[in-house]
């Protein structure tokens, strides 16, 4: 039997690579996961019982009770809930709890997208597409600022690049599964390309791992 398509996708935030995600799964028919969703259940469900976010036994205890098939996007989502979820990935037993459940995911028999952190270098090492998408913090605090304004909402240019800035640094100098291009990762950066052409880009790569599997 051929491997399965597994599609890694890692980057910093707002470099697209939950877009670019969900466009190849729809492309491929392939289950997708948002593993940043699992960091984030985990940070919500310390912020909604008052607990700090360093408590690491409460967090291994939120980690345990994460469902994958239970994963609220709309409340995930807040820009506070995704902070403090980069504050509890610090933690590796939570990353190790975590980790065991998004492999669970990607075992899948035609395969799957996963999308996060760690994917390539972690969770999914043999996975046959390995992608890291990036884009500078200016472009990706660009981008973030006219999401907020299409929803009708404000923000200031350099707080949100600040927050970026920190955010990246935290991401990339944890000592447990640092964000980092895997060594076999094909690079996108996608601060030139519109959203189209970066799923251009990264499907082209795909079928080029397909044709290789299959000996086409
Ligand atoms: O991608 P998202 O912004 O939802 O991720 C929130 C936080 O969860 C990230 O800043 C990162 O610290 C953590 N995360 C992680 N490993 C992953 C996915 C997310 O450490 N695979």
């Amino acid at each position: 039997m051929s491997r399965p398509l597994t599609i890694a996708i890692d980057g910093p935030a707002g470099a697209g690579k939950g877009t670019l995600a969900r466009r190849l799964a729809d492309c491929y028919r392939l289950p997708h996961l948002d593993t940043g969703l699992t960091y984030r259940a985990v940070a919500h469900r310390l912020l909604a019982n008052g607990w700090p976010l360093g408590d690491a036994p409460h967090a291994v205890e939120a980690a345990r009770l994460v469902d994958l098939g239970n994963l609220d996007k709309a409340t995930l989502s807040a820009h506070a809930v995704g902070e403090a979820a980069s504050r509890v990935a610090v933690i590796p037993e939570v990353r190790e709890i975590l980790a065991a459940k998004q492999r669970a995911f990607a075992r899948q028999p035609g395969g799957a997208v996963l999308d996060g952190r760690d994917i390539g270098t972690v969770v999914c090492p043999d996975a046959l597409v390995k992608l890291y998408v990036t884009a500078s913090a200016e472009v990706r605090a660009r981008r973030r600022l006219a999401e907020i304004e299409a929803n009708n909402g404000s923000g200031e240019f350099a707080a949100i690049l600040a927050d970026i800035e920190r955010r990246d640094a935290r991401d990339m100098g944890r000592a447990d599964s640092p964000l980092k291009p895997a060594a076999d990762a094909h690079l996108l950066d996608t601060s030139e390309m519109s959203i189209e052409a970066a799923f251009l880009a990264a499907r082209a790569i795909v079928d080029d791992a397909l044709a290789k599997r299959d000996g086409a």
